[in-house]
């Protein structure tokens, strides 16, 4: 079969990774891909919200099978766009993906089925919004309703932080329409850990647990990322708590959103806070996580075609999947500056002895060719992703690969996984 993936980043490196793996794909196409994706697939230049064009390709193609990484075509509706073409898609339709394209939605969602996460209300008036907050108190939480980039949440130390960020989203409109409406709700305590689930729309097919590290610098200090690395399992999630996060939040989301009249089919994305073995929702995305998705699908022993089409023909009936008995770790190798501003362009070295190490692959995000070379691009650059016997193995792995790559001004963490080994 012709598999098309949608994206071009560390996430879509991995799945291209997977996908390629699977007996049943002859030919994989990724649009647009970068310079790692290129060796797997072939990569077509076109962007990931170039609907139209996407459409016309795998008409073109006769695509059996199209698997959307971020999350922009989705709530632009490409899966709506695909399936009224009679083409088979993977990922969640427009309605759906409101999930995580409108924060008002899932809390709305949320509080609907009684689904725990933090207390919260909505506002479209400003005024209103500051009253609010001069109530609640501070630390307090501040978020655009609509995507942001990965930037529209606050955490506001103070009542005046708050405020400002308020004055910003609303007023300023730095977020541009995103910020029409904010949800403002607690601020919640807690270890972070992410969960993921296949769908079809009724069943579910959980994934292992897995954490990321969102905090630019080591010991979670500085700026929030898109995330500076991942490692799965994560001892944070029990087997006990796997199976609370499984009956109290994934089933009645899932539930929720077709008693509702829009069910969710593809992967869901539960962010959650853990405090004293009890989970909360963050917040909900409509996709794989980058980095989470590096280590996870390292791990995955089954063939994930399947499950992507089962998901996609509402025929999931897989109620396991097969993993290494192995921890995998990914470290982001990210550009100098990030998630400020960078220099782009700069040559990348030790790619191809980093490539002749076991158990290790490095995912490209960030990069593109120049001149024959492989350069940084973006923010988050490469994704050295190894496996180990525990974690502390896939540590040192992943570590190996990191020294052995380079460029100016290269930047990541060097504390990757250590929060497994505290436990
Ligand atoms: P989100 O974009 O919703 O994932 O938020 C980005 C980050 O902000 C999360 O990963 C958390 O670290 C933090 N955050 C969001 N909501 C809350 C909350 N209610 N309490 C504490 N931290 C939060
Ligand atoms: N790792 C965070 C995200 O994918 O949103």
């Amino acid at each position: 079969m012709k598999v098309l993936v949608v994206g071009g980043g560390g996430r879509e490196h991995t799945l291209c990774w997977k996908i390629a793996q699977s007996p049943l794909v002859e030919t994989l196409y990724c649009a647009p891909g970068n310079p790692g994706i290129a060796e797997l697939a072939e990569c077509v230049h076109i962007a990931a919200d170039e609907i139209d064009a996407l459409l016309d390709f795998a008409k073109a193609e006769q695509v059996d099978l199209t698997v959307v990484g971020p999350e922009v075509p989705l709530t632009m509706g490409i899966v709506d766009r695909f399936q009224a073409a009679g083409l088979e898609i993977f990922g969640p339709n427009q309605a759906a993906a409101q999930i995580e394209g409108s924060k008002r939605f899932s809390k709305d969602l949320m509080a609907r089925y009684n689904i725990p996460t933090a207390a919260y209300q909505s506002f479209t008036d400003h005024a209103a919004a500051v009253a609010y907050i001069r109530e609640q108190g501070a630390p307090i939480v501040v978020k655009a309703d609509g995507l942001a980039a990965g930037k529209g949440v606050i955490v506001a130390m103070d009542e005046e932080q708050a405020i400002t960020a308020l004055d910003d989203i609303m007023r300023d409109k730095v977020f541009g329409n995103a910020g029409a409406s904010v949800v403002i709700e607690e601020f919640m305590v807690g270890e972070e850990a992410s969960f993921f689930a296949f769908t079809d729309g009724k069943n579910i097919l959980p994934l292992a647990s897995s954490q990321d590290h969102k905090r630019a610098f080591d010991n979670d200090e500085g700026p929030n990322t898109g995330g500076m690395g991942a490692y799965s399992p994560a001892p944070v999630v029990t087997a006990e708590l796997h199976e609370e996060i499984v009956e109290t939040i994934v089933k009645p989301t899932i539930d929720g959103m077709a008693a509702d009249g829009h069910p969710y089919v593809g992967i869901l994305y539960v962010g959650l806070m853990i405090k004293d073995g009890r989970p909360r929702v963050v917040e909900f995305n409509a996709r794989f996580g980058d980095p989470e998705a590096q280590p996870l699908l390292m791990r995955m022993k089954s063939d994930i075609v399947p499950v992507l089409q089962a998901c996609a023909r509402g025929a999931l009936t897989q109620d396991s999947i097969e993993w290494h008995d192995k921890a995998a770790v990914c470290v982001v190798m990210a550009s100098g500056g990030y998630p400020g501003s960078f220099k782009k362009g700069l040559p990348i070295s030790g790619l191809d002895d980093a490539a002749q190490l076991d158990d290790l692959v490095v995912f490209h995000a960030g990069t593109v060719f120049n001149a024959g070379a492989v350069v940084n691009n973006g923010g988050r650059v490469l994704g050295v992703t190894a496996l180990g016997n525990d974690v502390a193995a896939a540590i040192e792995r992943a570590y190996q690969g990191v020294a052995i790559i380079n460029w100016q001004d290269v930047h990541y963490r060097k504390d990757i996984g250590r929060k497994a080994l505290n436990r």
